[in-house]
């Protein structure tokens, strides 16, 4: 064909398709793709129980990478997590530094090297931000994993940042810190597996 027709030819048929019905929407090969019957998201049906598309997650469902956190946001469980619960993580050197990594990222502004003497309390924006070998606190990993799931006051929560095991990889850093305040020698790391 040669290009003159060609481009005759396009002509034509770009002048034939456009001539469809204004307001319609031209000839449909697929009406059924154009009008899906599919239900909406977040419509509303009476076919549902309960009229609704959306539902919630069946009761007692947990998300994914999650478990279920027994210890309540109050005093008791504060004492109970600080008595009892204990870091599940492989105490290795990835553990570690991941931690350390994080915790430089969400925690060293207020509470700098574990001495709460962070950027944020030297320019006196945040009072209150204790040392991690306060002495009167005593932290252990199941108090720290309890406050950073559920935050302390001026300190808010990292549930929403941190998943699970970087909120027990930060606690295990923290608890290096305080080692280290406190002089102790930390113990040798487990071989990863
Ligand atoms: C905005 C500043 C700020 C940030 C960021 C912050 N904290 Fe705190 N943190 C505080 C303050 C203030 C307190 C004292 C709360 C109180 O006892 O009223 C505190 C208390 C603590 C305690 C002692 C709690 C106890 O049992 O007495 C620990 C442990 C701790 N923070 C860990 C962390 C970790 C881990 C992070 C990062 C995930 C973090 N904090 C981020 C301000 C902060």
């Amino acid at each position: 064909m040669s290009k003159f027709n060609f481009i005759l030819l396009a002509v034509l048929a770009f002048t034939v398709l456009s001539c469809a019905d204004k307001d319609g929407k031209g000839a449909q090969y697929f009406p059924n793709m154009m009008y899906s019957d599919a239900y909406e998201t977040y419509g509303e049906y009476d076919i549902f129980y309960d009229g609704q598309e959306a539902k919630l997650p069946v009761e007692g469902s947990i998300s994914r990478g999650w478990m279920p956190y027994e210890y309540e946001d109050n005093l008791d469980g504060y004492d109970a997590a600080k008595a009892d619960l204990k870091n599940p993580l492989d105490y290795t050197e990835k553990n570690m530094n991941k931690g350390a990594e994080l915790f430089n990222i969400y925690c060293a502004i207020c509470h700098g090297a574990g001495d709460g003497k962070g950027t944020l309390v030297q320019r006196e924006k945040i009072l209150g931000v204790p040392a991690f070998d306060d002495q009167g606190r005593a932290i252990t990993e199941g108090s720290v994993y309890h406050v950073i799931r559920y935050g302390l006051n001026t300190m808010g929560s990292y549930a929403s940042q941190l998943s699970q095991e970087e909120m027990w990889q930060v606690n295990m850093y923290v608890m290096k810190l305080k080692g280290d305040l406190e002089g102790k020698e930390q113990p040798p790391f487990e071989k990863e597996q």
